[in-house]
C-alpha cells in the first residue's frame, strides 16, 4: 500500500506536510480538503503536475464522498488535519467548529473504520489514523509548569473544546473498535503560507501595508512557538513510527509574550524593509480589547517525542522567524491574492486537471 490520505492539506500546516511527504517519502498523497476560506491551493502550486499528489475537493462531513475515496485509493493510513482552526472565529461563530471538528472527525472515523474492517490482517495492523491536535485542549497554564501528555483536558474556547471532543472520539474509536489511532498535540505554529488572521502573518502583512498592529489586552499572554517545518517532520515521524494508542506532545521550547513576538517582527522588518522617513514599525502597535476567555500561557513538554522517536526542532525562534519574514517579503503575490480573494479562484484556473469533486 503506497497511498495515504491527508485531510486539510490545502491549509497552512497541511500544505507544509504535503510538500514534505512528496519531497521526502515515497507516499502518494490524496489531499482531501473542502477549500474553506483557509484552504489555498496556491500554496501547493509546485505540486500541480506531480502524479504523487492527488487533490480531492471534499468535505469530511460527507460520508458518501469519503467512502468513495477509500474505495478508489485504498490508503495505508490517514493523517487528519482538516479543521476550523482560528480561536477568534470560534468565539464569533462556533457552529462551523462543532460541524467540522466534531461531526467531521466522527464521520471520517466511521468511514475509516468501515474501510479498515475490510483490510487483510497485516494491512489492518499497519494502518494508522493520526489525529493532528492542539495544546489548547489542556487549557491555560499559570506562571510555571508545562503541558505533558497526561495533563488533564480543560479546554476554554469553542475551538479548543471542539478539538478536545475530537481527540476523545479518536481515543474512543481505538479503545472500543481497535482502530489503530495516534494523536499529536502541538503548540503555536508559524512559517510560510500561514493565513494572515493568525498573530505572526497578520502582524507582518499589516506592518507592510502600514496598518495598525492590534495587541490584545496587555500583550503579556505567552505562546510556545514552533516553526511549521519542524512540526510536519514530527508528524511524518509519528505517522510512520508512533505507537497505536499513544499521544505525543510537540513543541519548540520557545515561550514568548505576544509583545516580544511583535517587537521582534518589527525589528526584523526595520532591518529588511525599512519604512519611509526612518520611522519604526513598532510605532504601528495599538492595544485593543482582550479576547474573551483569553488563555494566559501555553508551554509544551516535548520530552516524550524526543526520547521515544528522536525528534527535536531544527529551528530556534530567531532562525524560524527570520526565515518567515524573508518568505513573506519574497512572496508578495501570495499575500496579495489572499487579501484580494483571488486565491479562491486559483484552483479553477490552475488545478482543474487534478481535481476530483
Ligand atoms: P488551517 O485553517 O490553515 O487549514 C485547515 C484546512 O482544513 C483548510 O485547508 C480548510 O479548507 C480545511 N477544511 C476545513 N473544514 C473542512 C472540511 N469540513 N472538510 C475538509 N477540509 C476542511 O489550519 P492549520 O493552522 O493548518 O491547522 C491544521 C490542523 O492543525 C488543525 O486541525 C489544527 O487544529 C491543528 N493545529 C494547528 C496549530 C497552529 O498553530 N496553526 C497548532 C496545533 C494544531
Ligand atoms: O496553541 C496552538 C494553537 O495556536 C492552534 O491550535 C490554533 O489553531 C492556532 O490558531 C493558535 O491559537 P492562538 O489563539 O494561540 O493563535 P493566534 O495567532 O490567534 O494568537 C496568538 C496570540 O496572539 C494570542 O494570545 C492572541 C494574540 N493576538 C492574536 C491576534 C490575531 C493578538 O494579540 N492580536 C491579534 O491580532
Amino acid at each position: 500500500m503506497s497511498t495515504i490520505f491527508v485531510t486539510g492539506g490545502a491549509g497552512f500546516i497541511g500544505s507544509a506536510l504535503v510538500r514534505l511527504l512528496i519531497a521526502e517519502s515515497d507516499w502518494t498523497v490524496v489531499n482531501i480538503d473542502k477549500l474553506s476560506y483557509a484552504g489555498n491551493l496556491e500554496s501547493l502550486a509546485a505540486l500541480e503536475q506531480n502524479p504523487r499528489h492527488i487533490f480531492s475537493r471534499s468535505d469530511i462531513c460527507e460520508r458518501e464522498a469519503l467512502d468513495q475515496l477509500f474505495a478508489t485509493h485504498r490508503p495505508a493510513g490517514v493523517i487528519h488535519l482538516a479543521a476550523e482552526s482560528h480561536v477568534d472565529r470560534s468565539i464569533h461563530g462556533p457552529a462551523e467548529f462543532i460541524q467540522t471538528n466534531i461531526v467531521g472527525t466522527y464521520t471520517l472515523l466511521e468511514a475509516t473504520r468501515a474501510y479498515w474492517l475490510g483490510l487483510g490482517t497485516a494491512e489492518k495492523t499497519g494502518f494508522r489514523f493520526h489525529h493532528v491536535s492542539t495544546d489548547e485542549v489542556y487549557g491555560s497554564l499559570g506562571e510555571t509548569g508545562l503541558f505533558t501528555e497526561t495533563t488533564p483536558y480543560s479546554p476554554n474556547s469553542p475551538y479548543s473544546a471542539s478539538k478536545a471532543s475530537s481527540d476523545h472520539l479518536v481515543r474512543a474509536w481505538m479503545h472500543t473498535y481497535g482502530l489503530p489511532t495516534v494523536v499529536t498535540n502541538c503548540s503555536n505554529n508559524y512559517g510560510p503560507y500561514q493565513f494572515p488572521e493568525k498573530l505572526i502573518p497578520l502582524m507582518i502583512t499589516n506592518a507592510l501595508a502600514g496598518k495598525p498592529l492590534p495587541i490584545y489586552g496587555k500583550g503579556d499572554n505567552v505562546r510556545d512557538w514552533l516553526y511549521v517545518d519542524d512540526h510536519v517532520r514530527a508528524l511524518k515521524l509519528v505517522f510512520e513510527r508512533g505507537l497505536p494508542g499513544e499521544t505525543y506532545n510537540i513543541g519548540g521550547h520557545n515561550e514568548k509574550t505576544n509583545l516580544e513576538v511583535v517587537d521582534t517582527l518589527c525589528a526584523l522588518l526595520d532591518q529588511l524593509r525599512p519604512r519611509s522617513g526612518g520611522r519604526a514599525y513598532a510605532e504601528l502597535k495599538i492595544t485593543v480589547a482582550d479576547r474573551p476567555g483569553h488563555d494566559r500561557r501555553y508551554a509544551i513538554d516535548a520530552g516524550k517525542i524526543g526520547r521515544e522517536l528522536g525528534w527535536s526542532p531544527l529551528e530556534s525562534f530567531e532562525t524560524g522567524l527570520a526565515k518567515t519574514v524573508a518568505w513573506y517579503l519574497a512572496n508578495p503575490e501570495w499575500i496579495a491574492h489572499v487579501v484580494s480573494g483571488e486565491y479562491r479562484h486559483w484552483m479553477e484556473k490552475n488545478y482543474s486537471n487534478r481535481t476530483t469533486e
